[in-house]
């Protein structure tokens, strides 16, 4: 079945169409089309995400978006389609901007070759989330296709599981050895989550305040470094981890915290490890020098803090897998440190490819699909945004 995943959760405007095949055991996916608009140095000004412009952003760039998505997919042919304008003037009527741009291109274009619409309902900034959603009841409505609701996060877990085939653009999902132990790191979460079989979730860890995300973006901003600060902070403590000898007399006088490391739970905490970089940096001339050793240092924290719940995690529920996902997944000294400690209990990790690591609808669409195969289907009237929506 083909697929058309919309995801507008955040500040990435995004949209697919993926061929599904297979069931829950083995299954197959072919990106026909994918497209993504990052708003991010539209919020860079701001040092963060701002709701309703990132709103504003989806509502124009979600028409271009899909139209260039079907061209890639072959699946865009000129045409007339009458539409229900009055329902669709209900449906859009909060999406002022969105409505007159469907209005004007919806019609001309003939339906295309697609069986369901999935479609991001949650967790993420609400305004963002209905923009999303309120565009696939509308298509959903006007080309009489089943709206699938799909969990970021659900779809977060898929991208890191997702095997790339040899011919690119391809994927398999052959896994079956549950319990599977998903660790979730990006801006808004930071999670264990016991995956006991597809669609069947246990939150084993949460954070207590910030999300490892946010705790980047957070340092990044006590170091004058631009948003989002993950991969700033992750290219100085690189930088730090390839030049030690010059740094040896910068003088980190302190190491860190290692919050939570040794707790009794598989709980998180980032707000203290952000208020030691406070404090260290406090009154202090930073040096370029000084910035990648607090990077690196913290960094380290981050790394030891996450690898050591996980392992605890793994043990606690005989768990052999680990899949991350998320935007933090991106950091390459993670991504390293995991591995390595994983590959000495002989646990195996399952880690995004680059691209498959930030917000995307490819990860959508195979969430999507395996909603679709558990009959998680819902209707146009009763979908709403839930921006705390739990897995
Ligand atoms: O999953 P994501 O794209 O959006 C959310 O759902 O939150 O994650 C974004 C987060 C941001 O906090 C960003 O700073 C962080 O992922 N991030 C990184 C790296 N790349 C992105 N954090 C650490 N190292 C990186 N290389
Ligand atoms: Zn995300």
């Amino acid at each position: 079945m083909k697929i058309l995943a919309i995801e507008t959760s955040c500040d990435e405007t995004a949209i697919s169409i993926v061929e599904a095949k297979g069931d829950t055991k083995s299954a197959s996916f072919r990106v026909l089309g994918d497209t993504l608009l990052s708003q991010v140095d539209i919020h860079k000004e701001y040092g963060g995400v701002f709701p309703m412009l990132a709103k504003r952003e989806h509502a124009k760039n979600l028409i271009p978006i899909l139209l260039q998505t079907l061209k890639e997919a072959s699946l865009w042919e000129s045409g007339t389609h009458e539409i229900d304008t009055e329902r669709i003037d209900t449906i859009l009527e909060r999406e002022p901007e969105l409505l007159e741009l469907f209005k004007a291109h919806i019609p001309t274009v003939k339906k295309p070759a697609i069986d369901a619409i999935a479609v991001t309902h949650g967790p993420g900034l609400e305004p963002a989330l209905w923009v999303g959603i309120n565009f696939a009841r509308a298509l959903a409505q006007v080309w009489n296709l089943p709206l699938i609701p799909v969990n970021h996060m659900e779809g977060h877990i898929f991208s890191g599981i997702l095997q790339e085939k040899e011919s690119g653009e391809s994927y398999d999902i052959s896994f079956n050895s549950f319990p599977l132990l998903a660790l979730l790191i990006s801006g808004g979460h930071t999670e264990l989550v016991l995956v006991k079989k597809w669609g069947e979730y246990e939150i084993v860890g949460s954070t207590r305040d910030d999300a490892v995300g946010e705790a980047f973006d957070k340092v990044a901003r006590l170091l004058d470094l631009p948003y989002p600060g993950g991969p700033e902070i992750s290219r100085l403590a690189e930088q730090a981890r390839q030049h030690p000898n010059k740094l040896e007399n910068v003088g980190m006088s302190e190491r860190f915290p290692r919050p939570m490391l040794n707790s009794d739970n598989l709980d998180f905490s980032f707000s203290g490890l952000k208020t030691a970089v406070l404090y260290y940096v406090k009154d202090k001339n930073l040096s370029e020098e000084d910035k990648q050793k607090i990077a690196r240092e913290f960094e380290d924290a981050v790394t030891d803090v996450l690898v050591g719940k996980t392992q605890k995690a793994l043990e606690e529920y005989g768990a052999r897998t680990l899949v991350v996902g998320g935007g933090v997944s991106a950091n390459k000294h993670i991504r390293e440190e995991l591995e390595k400690k994983l590959a000495e209990t002989n646990s195996s990790v399952f880690i995004p490819k680059h691209n498959l690591t930030t917000d995307n609808a490819v990860m959508i669409a195979v969430a999507g699909f395996y909603n679709h195969l558990a009959g998680k289907t819902a209707s146009p009237e009763t979908i709403i945004a839930n921006g705390n929506l739990a897995l």
